[in-house]
């Protein structure tokens, strides 16, 4: 596989990063992922926006390569093959010439530049997609700015690994008794006809495919509201679902010990996501 590190593209085996980069040291960087359909990156634009409002609430500075970025993704999806999969980036604050928690002076350390793809044949008909995942609720732990994606995952990891010791997919994390998001993707339920998903806040991160999704929803006249909810209004939901780039809209059919509806997709969140992956591709 062929990756890209600052400015260079080279064999993964041969890219290298310094032991004093920031983001190894203190996880002091940011990320984004696209997904690739048939080899056409999905809601690039959106993702790209969302890395500069990243690095710019952490005073990173835009790497000289941020104009090439587009360029750069297309080039890996072309040199790997890559029909269905995504692509990682990964911009980091970069290697101060020692450990310090103070930021090294943006003169003399430039940020850190690493993409990367992952090929994932038949992405958009998942066997998950098909059946639904069930979620278990644990507490939202994390720090205040869950708005900024970046690479401190250690707590989500975490979750994603709670939920499976306890025999489930993924985990909804819950602070004050309302569901913030799922681990590495935005939460949704359904009553009646109506889709509602918590509001944006500095509380969770704001999905690119979350947007995408309630602007198809509005477009079709479906009930869309913003708004906190708790486990207990999860639990008992028609139906629920999550959003992310990596799983486009993906059914949920358990949240803890309660069974949504007869325990199969419900039809708000096939349509959805059937219009998400037609409008999006
Ligand atoms: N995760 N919330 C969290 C905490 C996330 O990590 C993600 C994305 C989302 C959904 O955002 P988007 O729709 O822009 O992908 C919400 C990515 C896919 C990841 O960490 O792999």
């Amino acid at each position: 596989r062929t990756v890209y590190v600052n400015g260079q593209y080279l064999p993964e085996g041969d890219a290298k990063v310094s032991i004093f980069d920031r983001a190894f040291l203190m996880a002091d960087g940011v990320y984004e992922v696209t997904s690739v359909l048939d080899g056409k990156l999905i809601d690039f634009d959106g993702h790209l926006a969302r890395l500069e409002r990243s690095l710019s609430e952490l005073d990173i500075q835009k790497p000289d390569c941020f104009d090439d970025l587009l360029e750069i993704h297309r080039e890996l999806v072309r040199v790997n093959g890559i029909t269905d999969g995504m692509v990682y980036l990964q911009v980091t604050r970069g290697a101060a010439e020692d450990r310090d928690f103070v930021f090294p002076d943006p003169e003399e350390v430039k940020p850190t530049v690493v993409l990367f793809t992952q090929s994932k044949p038949g992405l958009a008909d998942s066997p998950a997609s098909k059946k639904g995942i069930k979620v278990i609720s644990i507490e939202d732990i994390r720090w205040g700015r869950r708005d900024i994606k970046t690479v401190q995952l250690l707590y989500p990891s975490m979750g994603k690994m709670m939920a499976k010791k306890a025999g489930a997919d993924d985990a909804w994390m819950i602070e004050d008794g309302h569901v913030t998001e799922g681990t590495s993707n935005n939460a949704y339920i359904v009553k009646g006809d109506t889709i509602i998903t918590r509001q944006l806040s500095n509380d969770i991160l704001h999905g690119i495919t979350r947007a995408a999704v309630l602007r198809f929803a509005r477009e079709a006249q479906m009930k869309v509201e913003e708004r906190h909810f708790t486990i207990d209004e999860a639990k008992d939901a028609d139906e629920a679902f999550v959003t992310s780039a990596s799983t486009f809209v993906m059914p949920v059919v358990q949240v803890d010990e309660a069974v949504l509806g007869d325990g199969t997709p419900g039809p708000v969140s096939k349509r959805l996501r059937e219009i998400y992956l037609e409008e999006s591709r």
